[in-house]
């Protein structure tokens, strides 16, 4: 007898509805799996045998042919156990074929017929949707996670033979429904409050959250470069439903949602250490999984002590930063990844970190050509890809031991949402929602410098030596910054500010 259901995978990360035929006829026995199964499917063949075994169901020894199609599309999840399991049923006439047109089944089994959660229900569940199936039979863990999707009834199991049950009537589960965890509170724990002083890394960051800059912050060991950038995401608008479905889709995908979870509804805050290494940082692996660049999408990606990490690492950072996307080859497809995030990134001037801060009471001991070796690391190009360089001064005593709080994230924040409106009604159409995704064209279109801006920005030109890739960025950055103060046209004082933002950090590159 033949039978056919559904399964899916994931590619990239969107879900990929695999069709699961199977035919069981006379012949020599055996247990064929054909169209182009991964290792981990190929294992699905003893789990699904044995767990079928050990949930006290008998088939006899026959032909078995299981087809996963389309043969073109690499399936490498272990979450084809289910739909294959079923199919064989259905096959061996244990189960009503009927009942599996409009059904998706993703889970894992084990040896002992439980049903194991997966990752990348989300996007499966969207796949689903889209196909028109309606009923989803998930492991119990990935309720919640497939319940984000509206219009499907979700079912949780936990084992093979309460789906039997099921699906031959004998006793019908009923459909879950969204548990208590389904949308957790926004609670930032770090907030801006905390930071005494650094008006100007403050004032800067606003800017970057503002706009969606990169920043780089340079300054002398325990000025607040970290404290500074783990508040960054405090101060960005809050996701929007869509964002926070594909915020969620991406860590499905990569199995970090917590269990029973709902939504994400925080912006990422990535900091991954400076050994971290390629793959980790821009994804990929024999199964590709998103990396750092990816689970920052939305977010932010803090890379702290940026001459720690390798140029190679660095260098892989290029593309991600210039497409907002990232492309990773395999044999059988190419699969890209989302990866539109704020790089923040801090450093130490130098090796012993005091150069050219002397109100630190630190004198610097580094020679010059240690200095060199230390920042020649970071490419020009990189450099080239952030807008904002700021120096982070050393803390006063008198900031510090001030019991005054400082002003609080909320309020940065509503300053935040209020630029990002008027940007996005600006950029609507253009399918980019701020200011540091316009390219040359869009600039030379919608931000015209004219007048007392105009003549500040040439002088500046002639008396810093400017290059071509400076110019955009300044007049991106002024242009966040003329949101930010609600003025319909660049002015002076904002290309003024621009300037400084793009300031001597005292990196020879320009
Ligand atoms: N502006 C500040 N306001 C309050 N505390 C600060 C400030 N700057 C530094 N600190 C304190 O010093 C510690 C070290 O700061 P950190 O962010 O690690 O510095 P950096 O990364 O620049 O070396 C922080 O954890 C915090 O306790
Ligand atoms: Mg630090």
């Amino acid at each position: 007898m033949f039978a056919k259901t559904q399964g899916a995978t994931t590619l990239g990360i969107d879900g990929r509805i695999i069709d699961v035929e199977v035919d069981v006829s006379n012949g020599l026995p055996g247990f064929e799996l054909v169209g182009l199964p991964d290792a981990s499917v190929k294992e699905s063949k003893e789990r699904v045998r044995t767990a079928i075994k050990n949930s006290g169901i008998a088939l006899r020894q026959e032909r078995v042919t299981v087809n996963l199609a389309p043969a073109e599309v690499r399936k490498d999840s272990a979450g084809l156990d289910l739909p294959i399991a079923v199919g064989l049923l259905a096959a061996y006439a244990v189960l009503p074929t009927e009942a599996l047109a409009k059904a998706l089944f993703a889970a894992e089994l084990s040896l002992d017929g439980k049903c194991r959660p997966v990752s990348g229900v989300l996007p499966m569940a969207i796949a689903a949707r889209e196909r028109g199936l309606t009923e989803l039979f998930v492991a119990a863990e990935n309720a919640d996670e497939a319940l984000l999707i509206d219009g499907v009834k979700v079912y949780a199991l936990h084992s093979l033979s309460e789906l039997v049950h099921h699906l031959t009537g004998e006793a019908a589960l009923v459909p879950a429904v969204p548990g208590q965890a389904a949308e957790r509170a926004e609670a930032f724990s770090d907030d801006f409050a905390d930071v005494q002083g650094q008006f100007q890394a403050k004032r800067a960051l606003e800017i970057a959250a503002a706009g969606g800059h990169n920043v780089l912050m340079v300054g002398v060991p325990g000025s607040g470069k970290t404290m500074l950038a783990r508040r960054m995401s405090s101060i960005l608008p809050a996701l929007t439903r869509e964002e926070a479905l594909e915020v969620t889709k991406i860590y499905s995908i990569a199995g970090l949602l917590p269990p029973g979870g709902g939504l994400v509804t925080e912006r990422p805050f990535r900091s991954p250490h400076h050994t971290a290494s390629q793959t980790a940082m821009i994804g990929g692996g024999s199964v590709p999984r998103p990396g750092e660049v990816t689970l920052a999408h939305h977010g932010v990606l803090f890379l702290d002590e940026l001459p720690e990490f390798s140029k190679t690492t660095l260098e892989v950072l290029r593309q991600p930063l210039e497409d907002r996307r990232v492309t990773i080859s395999r044999v059988h497809a190419t699969l890209t990844f989302p990866s539109s995030m704020i790089l923040v990134c801090a450093m130490n001037p130098c090796p012993c970190g005091y150069h050219g801060d002397a109100t630190s009471g630190h004198t610097c001991e580094c020679s010059p050509s240690e200095i060199r070796r230390y920042t020649q690391k970071m490419s020009g190009p990189l450099l080239d890809r952030i807008d904002i360089h700021i120096r982070v001064p050393h803390v006063k005593y008198q900031e510090l031991s001030s019991r005054k709080k400082a002003e609080p994230s909320a309020a940065i924040r509503a300053r935040v949402e209020k630029a990002r409106a008027i940007e996005s009604k600006r950029l609507a159409g253009a399918g980019i929602f701020c200011n540091a995704q316009m390219n040359h064209a869009m600039l030379m279109e919608l931000c015209p410098v004219e007048g007392e801006a105009k003549t500040m920005l040439e002088l500046a030109f002639q008396r810093l030596h400017l290059s071509a890739r400076s110019y955009d960025r300044i007049i991106k950055v002024a242009r966040t910054i003329a949101d930010l103060a609600g003025e319909a046209h660049i002015g002076a004082p904002h290309i003024a500010e621009a300037i400084q933002l793009r300031g001597d950090v005292g990196l020879n590159v320009e």
